[in-house]
């Protein structure tokens, strides 16, 4: 029989240095990138080209993707772009692959990114079809998938509207973003239950935030459902810094030792790895927080 894979998706220098200040130095950025890179990772969400006002820490994207280019690194770089002026700054700077993102939710898509769900739908729109006609990929990201931190619990039926319009207009694949990692299994199957029905399992990527330490459950979750995509940040970095409370994505580290043990491929060196999230953890003068990685390292 084929072997079991699942594609990871690094996304440690987007979503896991966003939420950080101060301003980290261009180079630390391209070095975790390279590092990331070297343990086998082939798809690392690299930088966002959203507004530097609302996200300074990530105002570098030109100069990341300059520096990445001249590395001719093996990995495809998806970048965030959740409007036409992103994408512009995206395409010039060699992007081949841009994110769009939505909230499931109208609370939180007010405080992420000033707008109603329809338009920011409309906006993803208009950047997928430019960057198509482009040549460029494009991943659709649907965020608070179970709740939002303002208004509470989301109907399955929001976040599925949000995962159509996103296949419709072009997007190969599209994330559940769980924002601020609340949710569990149950919740996980309640959802895909209702997604499954319409939309294809290869269309559908998860992207678990671990603040209640059910990252790896909800990844394990989806998996048994037919899931094969995961978004995960090394060292657990990561939270969006206008979901208040939300902690990092569920560490790479975890997620690989747990589908590499249940014998599923993820082409990552865990070794490795676990020594670029210990000096990425130490060069951001954080506790080195991956529970696998942590173990591991201290045998
Ligand atoms: P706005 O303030 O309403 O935008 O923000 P605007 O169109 O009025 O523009 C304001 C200024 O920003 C203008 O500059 C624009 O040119 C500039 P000024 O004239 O004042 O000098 N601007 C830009 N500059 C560079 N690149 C751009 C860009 N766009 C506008 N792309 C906007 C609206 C959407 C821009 C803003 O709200 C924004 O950037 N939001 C993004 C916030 C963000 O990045 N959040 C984190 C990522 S999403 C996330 O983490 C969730 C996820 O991980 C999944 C999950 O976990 O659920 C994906
Ligand atoms: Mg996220």
């Amino acid at each position: 029989s084929l072997p079991i894979r699942c594609q990871i998706v690094e996304v440690g220098p987007r979503d896991g240095l966003q939420n950080i200040s101060p301003f980290i130095p261009t180079a630390t950025k391209i070095e975790l990138v390279k590092r990331l890179a070297g343990t086998g990772l082939r798809k690392i969400e690299a930088t966002s080209f959203v507004s530097p006002k609302w996200v300074p820490q990530l105002a570098d994207g030109t100069e990341l993707l300059e520096g990445l280019r001249s590395e001719s690194l093996d990995v495809q770089f998806p970048v965030l772009a959740p409007n036409l002026k992103g994408l512009e700054r995206a395409s010039k700077a060699g992007a081949k692959e841009v994110v769009v993102f939505a909230s499931s939710t109208e609370v939180f898509s007010k405080a992420n990114q000033a707008c109603t769900v329809e338009e920011a739908l409309k906006e993803a729109e208009a950047v997928t079809k430019e960057a198509l006609r482009l040549g460029i990929k494009v991943r659709g990201v649907a965020s608070c998938v179970f709740e939002d931190p303002f208004s509470g619990p989301t109907p399955s039926e929001a976040v599925l509207a949000v995962v159509q319009r996103f296949l419709d207009m072009g997007c190969y694949e599209v994330g559940l973003g769980d924002t601020l990692g609340t949710g569990t299994p149950r919740d996980t199957q309640r959802l895909l239950d209702v997604l499954l029905e319409h939309v294809p399992a290869n269309k559908i990527a998860g992207h678990f935030h671990d603040t209640y330490g059910q990252g790896i459950a909800n990844v394990i979750q989806a998996y048994n459902m037919g899931i094969r995509t995961f978004d995960t940040s090394v060292a657990g970095l990561g939270g969006c810094p206008y979901a208040p409370g939300a902690k990092g994505n569920v560490a790479t580290e975890d997620v690989v030792y747990t589908l590499e043990k249940m014998g599923i491929d993820t082409g990552v060196d865990l070794d490795k790895l676990i020594r670029v999230g210990q000096w990425i953890s130490n060069e951001l003068g954080r506790p080195y927080i991956s529970r696998v990685g942590g173990a591991i390292s201290s045998k």
